[in-house]
């Protein structure tokens, strides 16, 4: 693929939520689709993807089939994901061709620690004595933005300490793959070393055990900006 064909690359970042599948962000690219980084001037049709170097595998990717699902960003948002039945559910494959190195990454998901709070939560730093409900979180510094924080909606996901070691996350698959949505409404300053503190709610919906912490992943949710993917390899 040319340098100038790349401008609407895929765009696929790579976060771990499970063996079984990854969340990314992706756009797309039009054609021409050849040469391609894989199979230079060979056609391979267009159920074709161009991967970030977190997949690139030094081009070990090529070929490598994966099943994508468009996922909602927001809970009762089904726009902009297709409204084909079937594809909505069953996926649709695709097989990688190209390689878009960087594919103009504009966000990212980032690793914290996360403890939680418990009742009471109000008043909160951001809205006072108003109740905003329990899917809620408190930031540190780090990500408090001078109030800008407030009102902004993550994407939580509880993230194994060791890879293969999955206590203490919660069994729930669907939490896994999906992850868990939560507002900022909070604000803990230094937070004792913690990036976030979650309501005991969401902190439970992330971990099935008492333990004080866990390593948290988790990615602003930008509505309109792009829209969030998922996608998985098929072996
Ligand atoms: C792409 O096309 C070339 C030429 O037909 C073929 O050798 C190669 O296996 C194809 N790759 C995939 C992944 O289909
Ligand atoms: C929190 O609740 C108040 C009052 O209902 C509302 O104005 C505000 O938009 C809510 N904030 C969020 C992020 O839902």
């Amino acid at each position: 693929m040319k340098e100038e064909t790349i401008i609407f690359a895929v765009t696929m970042l790579l976060c771990l939520t499970s063996v079984a599948s990854t969340s990314g962000v992706a756009s797309f690219y039009a054609g021409p689709y050849i040469p391609s980084a894989c199979y230079g001037y060979s056609d391979n049709g267009t159920n074709i993807i161009s991967v970030s170097d977190a997949l690139w595998d030094n081009r070990n990717a090529c070929g490598r089939k994966y099943r994508l699902w468009c996922k909602i960003v927001s809970e009762g948002i089904y726009q902009p994901c297709t409204g084909d039945h079937a594809v909505y559910v069953s996926g649709y494959d695709v097989t990688v061709v190209d390689h878009c190195g960087q594919c103009n990454v504009v966000s990212t998901t980032s690793i914290g620690v996360a403890s939680f709070y418990a009742e009471p939560y109000l008043p909160s730093a951001c809205y006072g004595n108003n109740d905003n409900g329990t899917n809620i979180i408190s930031v540190s510094d780090e990500l408090w933005d001078n109030r800008n924080a407030c009102g902004r909606k993550y994407k939580l996901w509880c993230k194994p300490v060791s890879e293969g070691i999955f206590e203490p996350c919660t069994d729930d698959i669907a939490v896994n793959v999906f992850g868990y949505e939560a507002t900022v409404v909070d604000y803990c300053g230094q937070c004792n070393g913690f990036t976030m503190l979650l309501s005991q709610e969401v902190f439970s919906a992330l971990t099935n055990t008492n333990n004080g912490k866990i390593q948290v992943e988790y990615l602003q949710i930008k509505r309109v900006a792009h829209d969030l993917r998922w996608m998985r390899e098929v072996k």
